[in-house]
């Protein structure tokens, strides 16, 4: 998992540099990537109530290698999947579209899963990478969301309801002022990238 990652990084950062010849600007913000802990690996594998093997955890764990992939503006992320379903070696076996389709409670992101050849000592394997491609608003947002999210659950109801409908809100914020710093960008670099 961890040379899938690498491999993947790697595509991500090539397609970078190349966008930046064309386009003069970097699409890419930054990645970062992480390996599932073990223990949120048997967690996962619990909750399912699947066996807590390794076989299991390869057939129903897609985001044991997880990298998310932070762009610059909401056009880059198609952009980039655009491009990345180019690549013929690289299969895209899953997409949750929830930037068309936002969560109810306001995240937004693009979700793949992908496959990746990595070519061991001994022989090939397809690896699957959980990839999220969101803007650093999204970012911005799914980050705080998660800090806060855990004080939710022992949270007064009401109160509870309150704080998710602010969240929202700031979701919402979040998707005009996407739609707004795209629009300047191409005020003042022209419609043409
Ligand atoms: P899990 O992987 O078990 O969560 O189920 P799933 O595959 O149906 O999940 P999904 O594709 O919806 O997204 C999983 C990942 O997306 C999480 O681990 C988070 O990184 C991110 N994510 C999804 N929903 C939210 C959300 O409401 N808030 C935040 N902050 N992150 C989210
Ligand atoms: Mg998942």
């Amino acid at each position: 998992y961890e040379a899938a990652i690498r491999e993947m990084r790697t595509r991500f950062e090539i397609l970078d540099a190349d966008l930046e010849y064309r386009l003069s600007r970097n699409p890419i913000h930054h990645i970062e990537s992480r390996i599932k802990a073990p223990k949120s690996v048997y967690d996962k594998l619990y909750r399912y109530g699947v066996p807590v093997t390794l076989k299991s955890m390869e057939e129903n764990i897609l985001d044991i290698a997880g990298m998310r992939v932070i762009v610059s503006y909401i056009d880059d992320v198609s952009a980039l999947l655009k491009v990345l379903s180019l690549q013929d070696d690289l299969q895209i076996v899953k997409v949750k579209d929830y930037i068309t389709h936002p969560k109810p409670n306001g995240y937004r992101s693009l979700h793949l899963i992908v496959e990746i050849p990595v070519f061991f000592a001994d022989r090939m394997r397809p690896m699957r990478v959980e990839v999220q491609i969101r803007t650093i608003a999204m970012d911005y947002w799914a980050s705080l969301d998660h800090q806060l999210r855990y004080k939710k659950d022992d949270m007064d109801e009401n109160y509870r309801k309150e704080i998710e409908m602010r969240l929202k809100r700031c979701a919402d914020m979040i998707t005009a002022t996407d739609a707004e710093m795209l629009d300047i960008r191409k005020n003042i670099y022209g419609y043409r990238i």
